[in-house]
Order: C-alpha cells, then structure tokens, then sequence
C-alpha cells in the first residue's frame, strides 16, 4: 500500500516506543519506522516480550505492527524514506567536562543530527523529541544546514509529557500537545504538518504552538514545577513527623484550594525516574550560564530536598532498628521508581539500598517488573544484595519490610502472615503512606510511615 506520508523515529526507548505506536496506531496511512543502535531492544519491540512494560502498550502495538508500523535497527538506509524524522535518543547529565553533574550531554543528538544530513536526500523535518537544554533547536539546524547539499531541514520543537506507566493513556488523551517552531513561513508549514498528525486523535485546541524555545522551556518548567509539589509536601512531612499532624491530612485541606489542585501532593520517600532530577539540573545550569545565580539555587533546591528525603528515610529505618543494622536482613517491597513500570532510573530504592548495604544490612528485594533492572544498577554489589519475586519468602527472617514503591499488590497481602515469618520486633517504613497502619499496628507491627506518627509496640 502507497502511504501517505513517512516518519522516522530515531530511538526506541520509552519515549520513542510508545509515541510511535500512537502515532501509528491513529494514523494508519502514514507509515512509521522506529529505529534503534541497540539490536536488542528492536528484537524485543518485534517480540511477544516488549522491551518496556507499560500496561495497554502491547494492544496498541498489536493493532499497527505490520500495518504501518516498523522497527528496523537500519538508521542510515531509512533516512532517506522520512518526510519527518523525531529524535528520541537519551539526553543523560554529562558526567565530565565542563557542566559535568548538570548540563545534558548532547553528544548523541548531535551525532544523530549529523548522521540526518548526511543521508537525507529530500526537505525533512526534524521533530525534537528528547528533552533538550533551551536553545538546542537552533545548534541543530546550524548543523543541519552546514555545507548545503540543496535539502531544507525545519526543526520543530515537540516535547513528550507522559508518564510512564500511564503513557498509554496520557498518550490518547493527553492534557495538551506542544509544538514549537519557527515563525517565518515555512517554519509555520512545517508546524502544520505536525499539527495534523496529532489532530488525526487529539482535539485541536489542545494542540499549542508556540516559537522553539518556548516549546523547549516549557518541557523543562514543566518538570521542574511537578518535582517542586514533590518536594514541596516532603518538606512538610518533615514537619508533620516532628509534631503531631499528618501529611495526608495536611495535603487533601491544601488540594481543596482550586487553585492548588490535590494532584501530585502524595509525600514519598522521594521521587525518581530519568526525567525530574535530569531536568531540573538542567534547568539549573541553564540559569547559571545566564548568570541568574539565585534562580539557579532556587530550582536546586528541590533536589536537594529530595536527597534530604531519601536520607531521612533512611535515618529512621537506623533509628527504628535500634542503631545497627549490621547482619539484620530488609526486605525491600518495590524497586520501581513507581508503580506498573519496570523502569528504575534514579529510583529512590537505589540510593536507600545503597545507604543500607554501607550500614552493613542484608537486603532482598521484591519487585513485580523491576528485578532485572535491579539488578543491572546494583551489579557492582550484587553478591551482597538478594532478589525473591515472591514478596513473603523476601519478608521471611527480616526485621524490617519497606515500602519503597506504590504497586497495588503490595496493599493486598496477607500483613499477619508476613509478621509471623519475621523477626520480633517486626517493623514496616511505608516510604509510599499505601498501607493500612493502623491495622499494621493492631497485629503488631512497629509502623514507621512518612509525614505521619510513628506506632511503636515494641
Ligand atoms: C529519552 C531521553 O532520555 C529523554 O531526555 C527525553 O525526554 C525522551 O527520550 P527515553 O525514551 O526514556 O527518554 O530514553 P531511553 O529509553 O534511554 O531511549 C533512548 C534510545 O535511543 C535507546 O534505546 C538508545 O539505544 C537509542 N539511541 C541512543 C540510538 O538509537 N542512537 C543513539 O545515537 C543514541
Ligand atoms: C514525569 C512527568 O510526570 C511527565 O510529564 C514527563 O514527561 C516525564 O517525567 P514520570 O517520571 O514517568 O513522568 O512519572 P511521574 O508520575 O511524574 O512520577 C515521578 C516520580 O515522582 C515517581 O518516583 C513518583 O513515585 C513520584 N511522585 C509522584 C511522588 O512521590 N508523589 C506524587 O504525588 C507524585
């Protein structure tokens, strides 16, 4: 079949993946070819076993494999077939040079960008999908548009806002699609043309267009005001825990208020995932290049916050314990940075895991999706760390389970059960305030949660 149009996606992780398949899945007479370095992963995209797990992706792959959609490992050959081709390759904090712990390293992008001109036979947008420093756009048509071979690249602007483990949905029904571009004409044009893809599914006026580089600040803002009621609830629960209110309590009054809205205000051992952290540091170091030192301290901030929250859980699973976890064996219930994910990029159980091993505890971890995960962040200490899928035989002889993730099985077990397999006094931290205490207390459990009174029974 003749397909109306062609787009490439360079970079098929969770991003690149599931955008596409949308795309696809809507818009059946475009054809859509995803692409990957990573042979692995492609094979896994073909596979009955995805590469990622996110609930309602298989269905809407299923629905356009085949069809028109496609993933090939083949960058170069596919390059000249794409009328638009999105850039979806990580964008990690550079870990040397100038900007290293902060600034995004672009080394990647760029090499895709050159890889683009170099192959590309005809007029091509070039779709920014991976979230960039503001400016980035311009650097790359600079590159695109060196040494002319008579091609037209436009650069288009057009962050991703899901969230993993609900991308699907945010996908279908998304809040709002942004696209930037430029304002002269062709810049409109190519504007438009994006605009009608996503208008095959999405209501229009929930498409926004703005010029690039509000496009590309708005992506980082965005995250940095999410992660910001994150840490902003967490401070509080610092404050609850040293006085007699309770978070919950404290948040649900707050979110009452129109204006401040009840999402996004659940207090936590911390939030993780590759985007908030990445993000802000991002957005820090961008302030700091312009000289807005206060703005920078201001956004950094909220990692710190988060850092702070990480470490006071961990103080209070040593404090609770009674000052020495050398030889005590914890189970850890989650790995995920949240649930129905397997992901666990910066994950607050990677830094608490960390914290504890260094106190000389015995950790097993139990995770629904993330055990593989797990243990790829944890190779370098993997004989001191178990795993159990099976959340019971990871509670046998311990003296402390935690929360560290919100999967719903975790709310379902049987919690007399699990006490009577563990070591006496038998303690829970619900780093995730999901669990029932007051009747974790009644079978006996010491119950440590956050932003909330601890039950001590013995
Ligand atoms: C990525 C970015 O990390 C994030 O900043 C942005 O907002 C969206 O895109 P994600 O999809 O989660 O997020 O990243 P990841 O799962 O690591 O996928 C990137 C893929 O690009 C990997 O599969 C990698 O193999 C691939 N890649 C990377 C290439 O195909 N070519 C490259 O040159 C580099
Ligand atoms: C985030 C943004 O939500 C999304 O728009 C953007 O495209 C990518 O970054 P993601 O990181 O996938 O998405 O998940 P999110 O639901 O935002 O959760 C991030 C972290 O915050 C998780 O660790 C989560 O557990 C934590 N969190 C979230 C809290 O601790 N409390 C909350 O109230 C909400």
């Amino acid at each position: 079949m003749a397909f109306k149009q062609t787009i490439l996606c360079i970079g098929a992780g969770y991003v690149g993946g599931p955008t596409m398949s949308m795309i696809a899945k809507n818009c059946p007479d475009t054809q859509v070819i995803v692409v990957d370095l990573n042979e692995a992963r492609i094979k896994a995209w073909q596979s009955e076993t995805l590469p990622i797990y996110e609930p309602g992706l298989r269905e809407v792959v299923d629905e356009a494999i085949g069809r028109n959609l496609f993933f090939s490992t083949d960058v170069i050959a596919n390059i000249p077939k794409a009328d638009i081709i999105f850039v979806s390759v990580n964008t990690p904090t550079k870990t040397y040079g100038q900007g290293a712990g902060r600034a995004a390293d672009l080394q990647y992008w760029e090499a895709v960008a050159r890889t683009i001109k170099e192959h590309a036979t005809s007029d091509t947008i070039v779709v920014e999908k991976s979230t960039l420093p503001v400016r980035t756009a311009e650097a790359i048509e600079r590159i695109l548009h060196a040494s002319q071979n008579g091609v037209h690249f436009d650069v288009l602007s057009n962050p991703e806002f899901l969230a993993e483990g609900t991308a699907i949905h945010d996908l279908e029904n998304p809040d709002r699609v942004l696209i930037g571009g430029r304002e002269d004409e062709q810049g409109q044009k190519a504007i438009q043309t994006l605009v009608d893809i996503y208008a095959e599914w999405v209501p229009r006026e929930k498409i926004l267009t703005t010029n690039v580089w509000s496009a590309e600040l708005s992506k980082l803002t965005a995250n940095a005001f999410l992660a910001q009621r994150i840490s902003s609830i967490n401070a509080i629960s610092a404050l609850c825990e040293a006085t007699e209110a309770d978070v919950d309590e404290v948040a649900h009054a707050i979110g009452t208020d129109s204006r401040i809205g009840p999402k996004f205000l659940r207090s936590s051992v911390g939030f993780g995932g590759s985007c908030f952290k990445k993000d802000i540091l991002n957005l820090v170091y961008l302030c700091e290049h312009y000289g807005l030192t206060e703005v920078a301290a201001y956004w950094e901030q909220v990692v710190l916050m988060n850092e702070y929250q990480m470490n006071r859980f961990v103080d209070k699973i040593v404090s609770g314990l009674f000052n020495t976890l050398v030889n005590k064996r914890i189970a850890l219930f989650g790995f995920a940075f949240k649930a129905n994910t397997g992901d666990t990029r910066e994950s607050p159980a990677i830094t608490v895991t960390r914290r504890l091993l260094e106190e000389r505890a015995n950790v097993v971890i139990s995770d629904p999706q993330a055990i593989p995960e797990a243990k790829h962040d944890l190779a370098d200490v993997i004989d001191q760390v178990e795993f159990s899928e099976d959340p019971y035989e990871a509670a046998k002889g311990a003296h402390a389970v935690c929360i560290m993730t919100e999967w719903e099985q975790f709310k379902d077990l049987d919690y007399q059960r699990i006490y009577d397999a563990m070591l006496k006094p038998a303690s829970i931290f619900d780093g995730r305030n999901i669990l029932d205490h007051a009747a974790l207390g009644e079978i006996g459990f010491n119950v440590y949660p956050v932003g909330k009174h601890a039950i001590v029974n013995g």
